[in-house]
């Protein structure tokens, strides 16, 4: 029940009509019995300094923030977690006594998910990384994080791959990260030695659901574990092959359920278990 105790949890982001933390959030909060609530800010462009001022002001105890404010509320906050400042987004906002401080929970929700969900351990496995975007840079960090042993960063435009690697290789001097164009030739020299592909990659997301994955279905084995960051459709056409050649699989539902339980935490000190809210996304 909202009373005169109530504090205000919410996402910024826009547009937000296909967000599901709302309904999550608010799910957990209830059966936790505490005294929050969750609610969604749509914020249009240009309004978001203005937005973040006013939650300072009313004392808004903590945001998610979604797409298209990850990079552009960093310069709005007090203090940048060191993570986040690695990734160069901030996607959970904590308010403590009106001192703003920004987190990235998207880095720590993908290493849960593949060392929880897919039972696989980061550290000392080499690993391809498809796509120098913002997806690509949270995971390169996540990976980097749990101490991966080896890095191919395989991207359509070189420049932006390699702009990619010299940031984390800034930030862990002595990891082996090594940068490709996306091309089958160049692959296929390495890739039996690789253990874990990423696809951080819109590929494959629905509508354009029916397309060539980025890796030739013919590469994928028992031995390598295929992420697939989209989650719509569940099974992409990346993951389908996978599935036909009999290796590990999963999407990137479970990286949205735990960044949302990690955010929950920094703003709660309290543990959503993971299994409720993916029966809950299941079913919307
Ligand atoms: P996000 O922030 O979600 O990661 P992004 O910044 O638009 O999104 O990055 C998308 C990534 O997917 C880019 O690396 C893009 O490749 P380019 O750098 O060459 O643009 C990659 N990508 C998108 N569509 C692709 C396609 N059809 N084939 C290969 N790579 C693609």
């Amino acid at each position: 029940m909202v009373d005169i105790n109530t504090e205000i949890l919410g996402l910024i982001g826009y547009p937000l009509s296909h967000s599901l933390s709302p309904l999550l959030h608010n799910h957990s909060i209830k059966e936790m019995g505490l005294n929050y609530v969750y609610l969604a800010f749509p914020i249009k462009e240009g309004e978001l300094e203005k937005a973040i001022h006013g939650f300072r002001a009313i004392n808004v105890r903590g945001l998610n923030v979604t797409i298209p404010y990850k990079e552009a509320v960093i310069p709005l906050l007090d203090e940048i977690d060191s993570l986040a400042k690695k990734v160069g987004a901030v996607n959970t906002i904590l308010n403590e006594n009106g001192v703003l401080k920004g987190y990235n929970t998207d880095v720590i929700g993908l290493s849960r998910m593949i060392e929880e969900d897919a039972n696989f351990t980061i550290k000392d496995k080499k690993a391809i990384i498809l796509g120098a975007g913002g997806a690509a840079r949270a995971t390169g960090i996540a990976l980097l994080q749990k101490g991966v042993g080896e890095i191919h960063l395989l991207n359509r435009t070189i420049s932006k791959a390699k702009d990619l690697a010299k940031d984390w290789q800034a930030y862990y001097p002595d990891s082996l990260i090594k940068v490709n164009l996306l091309d089958e030739k160049i692959y296929k020299e390495f890739i039996a030695e690789v253990d874990i592909i990423i696809d951080t990659t819109p590929v494959g997301m629905s509508p354009k659901h029916n397309v060539e994955p980025l890796i030739k279905e013919k590469y994928l084995n028992k031995d390598i574990l295929v992420v697939d960051l989209v989650y719509n459709p569940q099974e992409t056409s990346l993951l389908k092959a996978a599935k036909r050649r009999s290796a590990p699989n999963i999407n990137g539902m479970g990286m949205l359920l735990y960044q949302g339980i990690e955010s929950f935490k920094i703003w709660t000190n309290h543990e959503i278990n993971v299994s409720k809210w993916r029966e809950l996304s299941m079913n919307m």
